[in-house]
């Protein structure tokens, strides 16, 4: 045998390095035990934490729900109820049921969703699709109807349909409206004279071709700031634009050769909406809008949501009644909502209360629960990472000191080419308010993107070099 043991040292020195060895391994054993003590008591903290919330997230719905209550099934689930005897009229042709008079909802889940939307950008940017793995020739191809191909083999092809709308970098910014009025279309804003409290806001967002006229304005007001528009709906945008030249229009789904036509040839800034997805818990324009409101205002008020009971059917206040909408989802999920402190709610029903939104969860009380809920998640083993505010990103990317392109190209109109389109793209930084300077100085100048929908930590996060004058 070559490895014969020569020298008693020897032995000795290997005894000594295994004695050595496991007590490293005890230490690391015992250190690693200690630790998930650790993450077992503040798990215990947080489940505590999240178990108040519940409780008071119950009371806001006893208060505020209009006979909805809600019943806590554990820290992080609840179920909204409607009282028996609800009539529940609208029928759902594909599962063959009328819809039911309960709801469950992971309020974990919730809040992390909804307070991350207040980080994020909601348009679409150049820098987004430079980013994003395959962004432009894979996601922007989703974005473009007509394209002929499922992918941008023909960058410059792709490019000539998008650059009308794409600015290179967000236009807007988190939490640079303090209040926002979201204006839906439902029959109910009939009943009310809501007109003069909807324009005292901020900004105000309205839905496709919903029109602002003397008709009408007691109802809804006059004051237009942005649109959110489906494709289809390019035909009346040009009538429905008309009188409001500075009313930004968000296209939520594709852009197409009709809609770019009508692009060049308006003054309006132009925009794609970035995040389409639908989820589970209510559809259509009206979540959408919620989700651009809240990506840029302090405090969202929905007006014309259909929200009160009793109603059979889906009206809108400038045509006839139509069907095909689920109402009790749809008002069960935004009652949660105001009780997480996302919405604030205005109906008929809910007008002549005096506004007071102390039942509903502080922010200090929502933010704690959410750092709660995220600690929750983040210590499950599949979801290890980071808690803090860039734990979310999956992709990163850097811009340097750039400042172009602006959104446009070289054939549109002389009225687009004279008008004012791109002022939210150039505005100097310094021209923000307040708060969202210094929520732009706490992100580092790192904006946030959705990559897709529903999840929670896949964004696509792209840092801007901080110029030394900000
Ligand atoms: C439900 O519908 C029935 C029959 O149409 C009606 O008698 C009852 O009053 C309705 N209940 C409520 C709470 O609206
Ligand atoms: C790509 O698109 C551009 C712009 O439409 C066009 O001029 C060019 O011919 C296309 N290239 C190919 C290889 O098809
Ligand atoms: C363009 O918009 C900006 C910001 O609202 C404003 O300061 C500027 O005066 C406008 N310019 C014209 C020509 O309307
Ligand atoms: C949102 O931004 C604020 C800074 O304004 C930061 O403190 C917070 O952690 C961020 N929250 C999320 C969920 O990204």
């Amino acid at each position: 045998m070559r490895a014969q043991i020569k020298h008693p040292n020897t032995i000795l020195h290997l005894v000594s390095a295994v004695t050595i060895f496991s007590l490293i391994v005890f230490v690391i054993q015992s250190s690693f035990f200690t630790n998930s003590r650790k993450i077992d008591l503040t798990n215990r903290e947080d489940i505590q934490t999240l178990t108040e919330f519940q409780t008071s997230v119950q009371h806001c719905v006893a208060n505020r729900g209009l006979g909805l209550s809600a019943h806590i099934i554990d820290h992080c689930q609840l179920i909204l109820k409607f009282p028996e005897g609800t009539n529940s009229t609208w029928y759902n042709k594909q599962f063959k049921i009328f819809e039911p008079l309960e709801y469950k909802y992971d309020v974990c889940e919730a809040i992390l969703l909804w307070e991350q939307y207040r980080n994020m950008t909601t348009v679409l940017t150049r820098e987004y699709l430079d980013v994003r793995p395959d962004g432009w020739l894979e996601y922007a191809a989703k974005r473009i109807a007509q394209l002929g191909e499922d992918k941008c083999y023909n960058l410059s092809l792709c490019e000539e349909h998008l650059k009308v709308i794409l600015p290179a970098k967000p236009p807007f910014h988190p939490l640079q409206f303090e209040t926002c009025a979201v204006v839906g279309n439902s029959g109910d804003l009939l009943k009310t004279e809501f007109g003069e409290e909807i324009d005292s806001h901020d900004v105000v967002i309205r839905d496709n071709e919903a029109p602002v006229n003397e008709k009408y304005a007691k109802h809804v007001g006059r004051k237009r700031d942005f649109r959110l528009v489906v494709r289809g709906a390019a035909r009346n945008m040009i009538k429905i634009l008309e009188g409001a030249p500075d009313e930004v229009l968000i296209i939520k789904s594709v852009t197409h050769r009709d809609f770019n036509t009508m692009i060049k040839s308006i003054p309006n800034p132009v925009y794609l909406f970035q995040g389409i997805v639908l989820r589970r818990g209510a559809k259509g324009t009206g979540m959408k809008s919620i989700e651009l409101a809240l990506s840029m205002c302090h405090i969202v008020d929905i007006y014309g949501f259909t929200v009160d009971p009793g109603y059979t059917e889906w009206t809108r206040y400038f045509s006839e009644p139509k069907k095909g909408h689920n109402p009790l989802q749809g008002r069960a999920y935004y009652q949660l909502l105001e009780c997480l402190g996302v919405i604030r709610i205005h109906s008929p029903m809910r007008a002549h209360r005096k506004q007071d939104w102390s039942d509903v969860p502080s922010r200090h009380v929502i933010k704690r629960a959410h750092t709660a809920a995220l600690r929750l998640k983040r210590s499950q083993p599949s979801q290890a990472g980071d808690l803090g505010q860039f734990g979310s990103c999956k992709v990163w990317g850097n811009v340097g000191n750039y400042d172009g392109p602006i959104s446009g190209s070289s054939d549109m109109s002389e009225v687009r080419k004279k008008s004012n389109y791109s002022k939210w793209e150039v505005m100097p930084f310094n021209n923000l308010r307040k708060e969202a300077r210094d929520h732009y100085r706490q992100m580092e100048g790192v904006s946030l993107y959705k990559m897709d929908g529903n999840k929670l930590d896949d964004l696509v996060c792209v840092r801007h070099t901080l110029k030394p004058d900000t």
